[in-house]
């Protein structure tokens, strides 16, 4: 079976994206990296280079930075009213579902992602924060505060300037809605530096920005890597506040860098989410919620429920329910209609997760289903459910962003949610149970940014997202995300 996708496969605007090198979008136009050079992207399923993309630097960085400052300052953004920024926020939403086909190939073609997954996930939730966040435009309000009669005091909020905005590979197009939705609402102006692995869909969606009519300079995208052009914003002076998604290592440099000139960070970092099935969970539910709690995506969520604690009494039943849906997954190139999990992103992706696979095995865990790279070109590598493992290995501890679960086995519920909480994450988590007042005292005790009771990786636009210790600072979506766009203005009068 041929894993390359043929231009005849793509839709017309998705062939001509990947036929011909890419140029980055400042201040409204297309242009090339300053020192003319370009990176490749590669298709994941094949491992060939798949497009040249231009790759941005410190100078890019610089240029864009400007862009971004002159278009906060002045001319139309800054003139605009609320309703006509949310009508702009919300015409990007319509234009992200007009051009769905394309946004989704690209997804496929960039990620390795089902184009089907794509098709009903990453985009229709891209273009739902767009139109969520078009209804807050008009709705961030300040209070007047009558602590005196002698006074009239009033806060306002406004738009905390120029914002630098660093996302990952694993949902690129709704990282960078993520990232944007709350920007453009609060009025801010945005620097987008996609990751290097997965450039495409930014540069399309920053087409279908010019397209709605947003004033040039108000959002601009620079391609390249992190270790420059990433590193540069970063550090920049004239930048107000970085919001960064990754990895928790690349999160603390972010925080070094952001020390410069103390511009505001966000952080969307690692996760270890513990997933806990109590023996009277709904059994068939709990084995498919499960399974997708670490399999979707091929497990490169932040959010995976990659620590499967299950009550003692269900625990084979569990594991091997697991283990027949991991068994059902049909590996192959995201375009292939019969896909249900295509390759991880990258080569340096596929050698992180077996080396956790090899650590796993050496420290004594076994593999019930999966457990190696798939044979052959592309960065395949099986949904793999590992049981024998415990709280001391590298295995249950570390992200390993991939399709492996560590099961394990509890019957003290007090014992559980030590060792659930025993992470330096604290990104998610998830409770299975009939028993309504356990899932919400396991909810409670949870240290974590979300907890979802039988389900899992819900996500809507109005429900904030983020995490407690390593797993980050702040929270995307929501209207809590608003907060940490804005900068809080008290003006106080004597009357
Ligand atoms: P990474 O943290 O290196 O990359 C994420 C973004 O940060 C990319 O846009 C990259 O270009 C940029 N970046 C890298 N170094 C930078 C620097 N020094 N300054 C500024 N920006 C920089 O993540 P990577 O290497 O792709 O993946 C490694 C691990 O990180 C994964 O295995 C996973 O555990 C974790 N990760 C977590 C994600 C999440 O959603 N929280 C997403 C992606 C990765
Ligand atoms: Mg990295």
């Amino acid at each position: 079976m041929s894993t390359a996708v043929s231009t005849a496969q793509m839709h017309s605007r998705v062939a001509d994206f990947v036929g011909r090198p890419r140029k980055m979008f400042i201040n409204g136009k297309w242009v090339e990296a300053a020192s003319g050079k370009t990176f490749p992207s590669y298709n994941p399923a094949t491992g060939e280079v798949m497009a040249q993309v231009a790759e941005g630097d410190r100078e890019d960085i610089n240029r864009a930075v400007k862009a971004a400052r002159a278009a906060f300052e002045t001319g139309a953004w800054p003139s605009m009213s609320a309703s006509q920024r949310g009508r702009l926020i919300w015409k990007l939403g319509d234009l992200i579902e007009e051009h769905l086909e394309e946004l989704a190939q690209l997804e496929s073609l960039d990620n390795g992602k089902p184009l089907a997954v794509a098709r009903v996930a990453d985009v229709p939730l891209a273009a739902d924060l767009f139109h969520y966040m078009a209804g807050w435009a008009t709705k961030i309000e300040g209070n007047t505060i009558p602590f005196s009669p002698k006074y009239f005091a009033y806060t306002r909020r406004e738009p905390i300037g120029v914002v630098g905005q660093i996302i990952p590979w694993n949902f690129p197009l709704l990282m960078a809605a993520w990232k944007l939705g709350p920007a453009l609402a609060t009025g801010c102006t945005v620097v987008l530096k996609p990751a290097e692995q997965t450039p495409l869909s930014a540069l399309l969606l920053a087409e279908l920005i010019a397209e709605a009519g947003f004033p040039a300079g108000v959002v601009n995208v620079v391609t390249g890597y992190g270790e420059t052009a990433g590193a540069a914003l970063a550090a920049h002076p004239d930048v107000d506040k970085i919001a960064f998604t990754g990895s928790t290592e690349v999160g603390k440099l972010i925080v070094q860098a952001a020390a410069g000139n103390l511009k505001k960070v966000t952080l969307e970092l690692g996760g270890k989410s513990p997933n806990i099935v109590f023996a009277d969970a709904d059994i068939s539910s709990t084995i498919a919620g499960a399974s997708s709690a670490i399999f979707f995506n091929h497990g490169q969520c932040c959010c995976a429920g990659s620590r499967l604690y299950i009550e003692q009494s269900m625990f084979d039943k569990v594991v091997s329910g697991v283990a027949d849906e991991a068994k059902k997954i049909k590996i192959g190139p995201g375009f292939d209609p019969d896909t249900s999990m295509g390759p991880l992103v990258s080569e340096e992706q596929l050698n992180r997760v077996c080396n956790y696979l090899e650590s796993g095995f050496s420290e004594g865990a076994e593999a019930v289903v999966g457990g190696h790279k798939r044979a052959g070109s592309g960065y395949f590598v099986e949904p793999t459910v590992m049981v024998k493992t415990n709280p001391s290995m590298k295995v249950v501890r570390e992200e390993i962003f991939g399709p492996v679960v560590c099961a394990m086995p509890f019957t003290d519920i007090d014992k559980l949610i030590a060792e659930a909480n025993q992470s330096e994450y604290g990104l998610a988590g998830a409770v299975w149970t009939r028993d309504i007042s356990k899932a919400h005292r396991v909810a409670e005790k949870l240290r974590a940014g979300t907890v979802w009771i039988n389900c899992y990786n819900v996500f809507d636009a109005s429900l904030p997202f983020g995490g407690y210790k390593q797993s980050g600072w702040g929270r995307e979506m929501g209207h809590e995300s608003l907060e940490l766009y804005t900068e809080v203005k008290t003006v106080c009068a004597q009357l």
